[in-house]
């Protein structure tokens, strides 16, 4: 079921993390508070010291991989380099080709994987371009294939909770919502320009939202509306006084919604997806960790495409159409551990899924 309280993101808030994972990580500070630059960068150092995030089911995560041929693994959603960096310290024979589309997470996982040298590859893009990423890497590295890809979706805590980004109605900030701050849509552009029945739809699709047209009205009648409180504000007015005392914070769904508009995020995952399962070699996998029901459905459509080879056929008759499996299904834990969404209250909508890649000859026989 999906859970609005954590949707956002599966992450745990820097104040709220736990001293005693030892998944977790902290940038070193140099002590200066000021907003001096990166070099490396041009960001504000600030922004990238202070990028904590708790990576989640880390532990299930370096177990998934802890058998896929040596090799590079695709991190499609770098992040603090949380995952990357367990599964680094877990196998001296992998390194990691890592993207993300957002600079201030690049920056920070640049700092935090700098001392595994040439073993990690940070790379700004977003997985939607992740054939064309490889592309270009993989020569680079002297390889034809990957041996997995890891994809931990949404926003990680310091995007949620930085205090430029827009992302949460917790937080008083101009609507932006931006994961790449070089492209130009805004949430403020969507909430401001979108007509009635896009606005809904959005809300409907992206967040299973009940109220979608009487909170379109609702932002039709108060624009302009340029900040997350005036958002917030005009969310909770338009939701019946009942329903806004169950089910977590009103505006939840909403900003939600917009997130994942603004970022496209449906639309990029199935292409990622199929990208990564291309590149996978023989017994390398595919995980994914998704955080809300629409980027579940997809991951377990493509995965399910791949595991029939798209198999047309009656179900539970044998195979005529010539169809081609390309993976099997890995079976892993669904969801966190109770233990980690204790510590890790953000975790708690997490659902993994794996699939392995099966021998072209183990393919070609047609399994279903
Ligand atoms: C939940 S965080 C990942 C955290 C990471 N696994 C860690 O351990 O630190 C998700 C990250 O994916 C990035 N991201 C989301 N959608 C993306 C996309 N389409 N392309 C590239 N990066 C994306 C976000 O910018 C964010 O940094």
């Amino acid at each position: 079921m999906h859970d609005p309280d954590v949707s956002l993101t599966g992450s745990l808030s820097a104040g709220k993390m736990a001293s005693s994972n030892s998944a977790r990580y902290r940038l070193a500070r140099s002590g200066e508070k000021s907003r001096r630059h990166s070099s490396a960068e041009g960001l504000p150092v600030s922004e990238t010291q202070e990028f904590r995030h708790a990576p989640v089911m880390a532990r299930e995560i370096v177990e998934t991989f802890a058998e896929v041929p040596a090799g590079h693994i695709v991190d499609a959603t770098l992040g603090g380099a949380g995952h990357s960096v367990a599964l680094l310290d877990a196998r001296d024979d992998i390194s990691i080709i890592g993207v993300d589309r957002d600079e201030v997470a690049l920056a920070a996982a640049r700092q935090r994987l700098g001392h595994f040298g040439g073993r990690a590859k940070p790379r700004h893009a977003s997985f939607g371009d992740l054939g064309a990423v490889l592309a270009g890497v993989l020569p680079e590295v002297g390889a034809t294939q990957v041996s997995g890809a890891l994809f931990d979706l949404g926003v990680s805590s310091p995007q949620l909770d930085g205090a430029e980004r827009g992302f949460s109605y917790r937080v008083e900030a101009p609507l932006d919502m931006r994961m790449d701050r070089s492209q130009t849509l805004t949430a403020a552009d969507v909430v401001n320009t979108y007509e009635r029945d896009e606005l809904a739809r959005i809300l409907r699709e992206h967040a299973d939202e009940r109220f979608a047209r009487r909170i379109a009205d609702a932002i039709i009648t108060a624009r302009p509306i340029t900040t997350t409180s005036q958002l917030t504000a005009t969310v909770t007015a338009a939701i019946p006084a009942a329903t806004r005392r169950r089910g977590g914070h009103p505006a939840k769904r909403t900003f939600q919604a917009l997130r994942i508009e603004v970022n496209t995020e449906l639309e990029q995952l199935p292409r990622a997806l199929e990208a990564a399962i291309d590149a996978t070699c023989e017994n390398g996998r595919v995980a994914v960790i998704s955080y809300h029901s629409g980027e579940d459905r997809i991951v377990k459509d493509v995965f399910r495409r791949a595991e029939t080879g798209g198999c047309t056929c009656r179900p539970g008759l044998p195979c005529g159409c010539g169809a081609t499996p390309r993976v099997k299904r890995v079976r892993v834990p669904r969801h966190p551990s109770h233990a980690e969404i204790q510590s890790n209250p953000r975790a708690r909508s997490a659902r993994f899924r794996v699939v392995e890649k099966l021998a072209a000859s183990t393919a070609s026989k047609g399994q279903r």
